[in-house]
């Protein structure tokens, strides 16, 4: 590994007390969490599994939206730790349970969601095929999965220069946006970020339409995608099973 990229989930147990300062204060954001919550076409009752749901600002709009049950897992305990509080903090232990766990890890039982959400957290992922699958696995016959992440494929090699531009192009503007929104701490916090998309380490993103080829090729029926307006760089792909 890099020796200036520290491992991600120790990266991620160094960002979680400011999580809700810097990305949280970003409004593209939250604008991209409510397009998720939007295209779930969620509904009373439905059993939700957020993925990689860090402070839990995804889940917390679900519950905001309808009267459902959320199972939120992460692989970094201090994330959990900050949304655990706020679950005491609003009265919402019966709603929410929260486990320990990483995406390529997940054992549930065949069908037992009616949503499988998950915002900037399955691109942390590099061998996303089984993981897709997985959630194929996990959605219930007619239900959908939602993924909410940055349209850019980031694969090659870290020296391409045709590469590295596109994704500075990607990255001056979130970097923009992190000072506009959330000040010093959150451009700091994702310029250090941008690090790690460069060097391909702890970050591997890919296109839009790479992600709806993972969910036909494991199964779902229909996939449709929404940009978040005014940040178009960001989309919402809902994959109907
Ligand atoms: C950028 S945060 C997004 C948090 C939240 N979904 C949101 O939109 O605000 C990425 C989260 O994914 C988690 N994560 C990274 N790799 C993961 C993996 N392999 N399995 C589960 N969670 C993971 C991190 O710990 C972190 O909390």
């Amino acid at each position: 590994m890099n020796p200036i990229i520290k491992d991600n989930r120790e990266w991620f147990q160094e960002w979680a007390n400011e999580y809700d300062n810097t990305l949280g204060k970003v409004k593209r954001h939250h604008k991209l969490l409510d397009l998720v919550v939007k295209e779930s076409g969620i509904k009373r009752n439905d059993r939700i599994l957020d993925i990689g749901c860090g402070t839990g600002l995804l889940s917390l709009k679900f519950l905001n939206k309808a009267d459902c049950s959320v199972t939120a897992i992460d692989s970094s305990a201090q994330m959990l730790e900050i949304f655990q509080e706020k679950i005491k903090k609003c009265n919402l232990t019966g709603k929410i349970h929260c486990a320990l766990m990483s995406a390529e890890d997940m054992n549930f039982k065949p069908q037992q969601f009616d949503i499988i959400a998950a915002t900037v957290a399955l691109h942390h992922v590099k061998c996303k095929e089984p993981v897709i699958k997985n959630i194929y696995y996990c959605t219930k016959d007619g239900g959908r999965f939602v993924l909410g992440e940055m349209d850019i494929d980031t694969t090659g090699k870290p020296d391409d220069p045709k590469r590295l531009l596109r994704i500075l192009n990607y990255l001056t503007r979130e970097y923009a946006l992190a000072m506009e929104d959330g000040g010093v701490q959150a451009f700091e916090r994702m310029y250090d970020n941008g690090k790690k998309h460069i060097l391909n380490d702890g970050e591997y993103c890919i296109g839009m339409s790479q992600w709806a080829k993972l969910c036909r090729d494991a199964g779902f029926k229909k996939t449709e995608v929404s940009p978040v307006k005014g940040f178009e760089w960001f989309k919402v792909l809902v994959a109907t099973k």
